[in-house]
């Protein structure tokens, strides 16, 4: 393979620069020219097609955000769009694809690995949220984020004795509340996952309050209520003051962890490496471990199972 191009789709996520890096200096370790598509499918039907060469992807690895841009396309849903984009992989002589997204993108990569354009995706989403990898490119920097700001808001719970609630993202996925949960030593997470009992909440803060806690830490899944709706709801069966945070898009943004950009760096070499080798309708990802690739369709149709262990580990160590 001579020619291979590179985009990032969906949400962005911390890390998506490393990948971007690593995926452009393996490809030309191999002696590939390797295009750079801006504005994820959106920009492959219009395209917006850029070379990257050695350079253009230097002081980068330690950047949030994606300098190629990204974009949810609901465009590449349809045949019409699907054409245009196999035009524009066509008019540049791109023989394979590599695809830094969630699962609405992998689904992008498997159509056009079906159009028989060899297409490797890397998981790169905050959201945790894909069961064919234990971790997803951006989770570890998000949930750093979200430590930061709980951490912060401890500070000032505990010294008006309140109670904090914290919404995180996770339509679907509690993993975002479940990490960022544990590792803050929030007493409850509210998931998408399990179904919450509100009274059972209160009576958690009230006997946490009677051996002797100042304030209270309560992560929510923002699939399951937003922070202001939840702590509206428990400001009706408290006497404690209940004070909502949504952390909302900060979480999406700033360097990527050490985590991350290990993960980036070793999916984008191992996707470049697959299509070296004229393989496609693959995803990288990692497992125990060790960095694996799997078919795109076999990847995502695994349902995301929840960790219900981490889940009772929370209950039993935080009160
Ligand atoms: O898919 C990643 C994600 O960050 C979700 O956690 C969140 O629900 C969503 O994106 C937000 O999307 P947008 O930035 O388009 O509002």
């Amino acid at each position: 393979m001579k020619r291979i191009g590179l985009l990032t789709s969906g949400g962005d996520a911390p890390g998506m620069n490393a990948a971007i890096r690593a995926v452009v200096r393996s490809g030309i370790y191999f002696g590939m020219e390797v295009y750079g598509v801006e504005r994820g499918y959106a920009g492959l039907i219009e395209d917006n097609i850029i070379p990257m060469e050695m350079r253009s992807v230097s002081n980068i690895v330690q950047c949030g955000g994606t300098r190629l841009r990204t974009a949810r396309c609901l465009e590449m849903l349809t045949v019409e769009g699907q054409k245009k984009a196999l035009d524009t992989l066509e008019k540049h002589g791109i023989e394979g694809l590599v695809v830094i997204g969630g699962d609405g993108s992998f689904r992008g990569a498997e159509t056009l690995s079906k159009y028989g354009v060899p297409t490797i995706g890397i998981p790169g989403t905050i959201d945790n949220d894909l069961e064919y990898t234990d971790y997803t490119l951006g989770f570890d920097t998000a949930v750093n984020t979200c430590l930061d700001i709980i951490n912060k808001l401890r500070d000032t719970m505990t010294s008006h004795e309140r109670v904090s609630v914290v919404e995180v993202m996770g339509r679907h996925c509690g993993d975002i509340a479940l990490y960022s949960g544990i590792a803050s030593g929030a007493e409850i997470i509210v998931v998408p996952e399990i179904t919450f009992d509100i009274h059972e909440i209160v009576s958690r803060i009230n006997r946490s309050r009677a051996s002797g806690k100042h304030s209270n830490i309560i992560v929510v899944a923002e699939g399951v209520m937003s922070a202001e709706k939840f702590a509206g709801q428990l400001q009706e069966l408290t006497e404690y003051s209940v004070r909502p945070t949504c952390i909302g898009h900060v979480q999406r943004g700033g360097s990527p962890s050490m985590s991350d950009r290990m993960l980036a760096a070793q999916f984008g070499n191992k996707a470049v490496r697959l299509l070296n080798e004229n393989v496609g309708n693959r995803v990288v990802g990692i497992r125990d471990n060790k960095i694996i690739d799997m078919d795109i369709i076999e990847a995502v149709s695994m349902k995301k199972t929840f960790n219900y262990e981490l889940y009772e580990t929370l209950q039993m160590i935080s009160m």
